[in-house]
């Protein structure tokens, strides 16, 4: 009989297998910080947010570091912030949505992390996302048409991640319970 092994007994591999970050990465609303600090409370470790690392260190929020310094300069700030924190051990990260546009970012995260995308499909990231006030990218005529060009643009990106996990399952615990399995299932490949 095949036993069906339950997030709990995963979590306790994953603390002895464990030695690299893992970075969460995707589009707005897919639930990256969420997951995030479930997964890091899960397993004992660091959790980092870059979107709200970026604000403390410039004592503003994401929407005015748009509108007071652009865009690019955001991403720079992101790219170092993601450096930093990727060289302060093995936690989880939390990136924003935009981050791997960031050639550099991407080729960082490839190396030097155990990324995951939170793959969510459209009418799920815009349920979570249409009443938000912080995201300087969607201040537009048509939101939702930006959203799904924004995915439509970045799916590509997102792909390059070590492991794709499917969110927007119905439930948070279906969420991070299939967070957890794709992250088991990725470090223990070649005996599971
Ligand atoms: C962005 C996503 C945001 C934030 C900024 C830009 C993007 O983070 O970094 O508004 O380019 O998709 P979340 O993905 O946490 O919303």
């Amino acid at each position: 009989m095949v036993q069906v092994k339950k997030s709990q007994d995963l979590i306790s591999g994953l603390k002895e297998a464990l030695s690299t970050p893992v970075v969460l990465v995707g589009m707005m609303g897919a639930g990256k910080s969420y997951l995030g600090a479930t997964l890091a409370r899960q397993l004992g470790l660091p959790f980092r947010d870059s979107d709200k690392l970026i604000e403390e260190k410039a004592g503003l929020p994401v929407t005015d570091i748009f509108a007071d310094f652009g865009e690019a300069k955001f991403r720079e700030a992101e790219r170092n912030t993601i450096k930093d924190v990727l060289g302060q051990g093995t936690s989880v990260i939390a990136t924003g949505g935009g981050a791997l546009t960031s050639p550099e970012t991407l080729a960082l995260l490839k190396k030097d992390s155990i990324m995951i995308w939170l793959d969510a499909d459209i009418e799920t990231l815009w349920q979570r996302v249409q009443k938000s006030q912080t995201r300087p990218l969607l201040k537009t005529d048509d939101p939702k048409d930006r959203l799904a060009t924004l995915l439509a643009e970045r799916k590509n990106l997102y792909n390059q991640a070590h492991i794709t996990v499917k969110t927007g399952l119905g439930s948070q615990q279906k969420d991070i319970d299939a967070l957890i399995k794709g992250l088991y299932e990725f470090l223990n490949k070649d005996t599971v």
